[in-house]
């Protein structure tokens, strides 16, 4: 079989679907691995060492567009790509499902069969190929480590023999993979953190990384059987409000998570309530090219609003393109392991499995149930 990855033509997208530990693995089971000349430049990956690997790069897209039977990629293949794809190739990558109906329906007219990671179901079997988990983890650290440097101020206590400092006060709304790992990350900086979400079990995992929970008072569960959080109250909404509102006025930067699964993000945030923060906050809301947690927030942009720094990061993983092509690249291989079959070395993704069924977005010229 002839897998392949390609350079990523989505905007400020730093990332590719391969790494030297993917490439060894796939040719050493016998397939060859096709790579466009470059795809690995922007992640510190040079064409050597993927050749070194085994892999064979190539200087056209269209020629392996034409070739490749498997695709690994980071994002879905945009409109100019959509062109040269064909019947029964298979396409394995993160695939915006939300709103997204008349992109994936010419993906669908092509032939090709999609696979969306960020479709797995959140259980352990699914965690070593879950992308939105490994690379949300990588942007937590990351949003908590560019406010970080933007901040006029530093991060820990410092005692100096002119005198000490106090540490920075975070706060972390929405404690989910990214928001946890926020949280550990800006511990290790010497910060002090706060942290607030709607699900209650999440208290705990907040505590034991040395966070201090936000309580909204007469918090109320917001989850649902799988876990995921649902949408709040008005009369929660308010609460919550009011009490970030009062956190804001000791806080120097604020890092935003909260998301919810095929809806926009929830506006935890106003203009109005930036003006409590102390001279010099960063905001950097996580979830800006969803809605955005907070008003006024632009995806990829930085805008002061009412004297704050607000930065929309939805794709902060880009931004640790090395490590986090090497996560994406290993979820990828686990996830195509699902279809290996060790007696004749072949990968048949025609299997009952669960995973590949509940990830799989278009196949025989239709999308799938799965896309909603
Ligand atoms: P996410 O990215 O969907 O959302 C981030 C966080 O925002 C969540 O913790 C959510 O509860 C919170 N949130 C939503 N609305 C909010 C609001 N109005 N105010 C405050 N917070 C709000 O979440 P993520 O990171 O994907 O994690 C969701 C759950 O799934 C977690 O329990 C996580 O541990 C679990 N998970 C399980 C995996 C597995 O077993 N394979 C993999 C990844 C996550």
């Amino acid at each position: 079989m002839i897998f392949a990855t390609l350079k990523e033509l989505y905007p400020h997208e730093n990332r590719v679907a391969a790494s030297v530990e993917v490439i060894k693995r796939i040719v050493e089971s016998g397939h060859r691995f096709l790579v466009e000349s470059g795809a690995g430049n922007l992640a510190c990956l040079s064409d050597d060492q993927m050749k070194q690997a085994g892999a064979e790069i190539v200087s056209s897209a269209k020629e392996i567009y034409q070739k490749a039977d498997v695709i690994f990629k980071i994002w879905a293949p945009l409109p100019q790509e959509i062109k040269y794809l064909k019947e029964e190739q298979i396409i394995i990558a993160y695939f915006k499902t939300y709103n997204n109906q008349k992109n994936l329906a010419a993906l669908a007219e092509k032939g090709v069969i999609g696979y969306a990671l960020n479709l797995l179901p959140r259980t352990s079997r699914a965690q070593s190929m879950d992308i939105l988990s490994s690379q949300s983890s990588l942007a937590g650290y990351k949003a908590v480590v560019n406010a970080v440097a933007l901040h006029k101020k530093a991060a820990p206590m410092m005692m100096t023999a002119a005198g000490t400092v106090a540490p920075i006060k975070v706060l972390i709304l929405g404690a989910g993979v990214a928001g946890l790992q926020a949280i550990a990350t800006a511990k290790r900086l010497g910060a002090v953190v706060y942290a607030s979400d709607v699900r209650k079990e999440v208290k705990e995992q907040v505590e034991s990384l040395g966070g201090r929970f936000l309580e909204v008072s007469a918090q109320t569960q917001f989850s649902d059987a799988s876990g995921y959080a649902t949408e709040t109250t008005a009369e929660y909404q308010k609460r919550q409000q009011e009490a970030v509102a009062q956190q804001l006025l000791q806080t120097d930067i604020v890092i935003t998570t909260a998301q919810l699964p095929g809806r926009a993000a929830p506006r935890l945030i106003s203009k109005e309530m930036l003006r409590h923060m102390p001279k010099g906050g960063i905001v950097m809301d996580m979830a800006a090219d969803s809605g955005g947690n907070v008003e006024g927030s632009v995806d990829g942009e930085s805008v002061d609003i009412n004297g704050v720094t607000v930065i929309g990061c939805s794709n902060l993983a880009s931004e640790v393109a090395a490590t986090a092509s090497a996560l994406f690249a290993k979820n990828m291989l686990n996830f195509a392991n699902l279809a290996y079959h060790a007696d004749s070395k072949q990968f048949d993704f025609h299997v009952s499995d669960e995973l590949v069924q509940k990830t799989c977005i278009c196949k025989n010229y239709h999308l799938t149930e799965n896309v909603k």
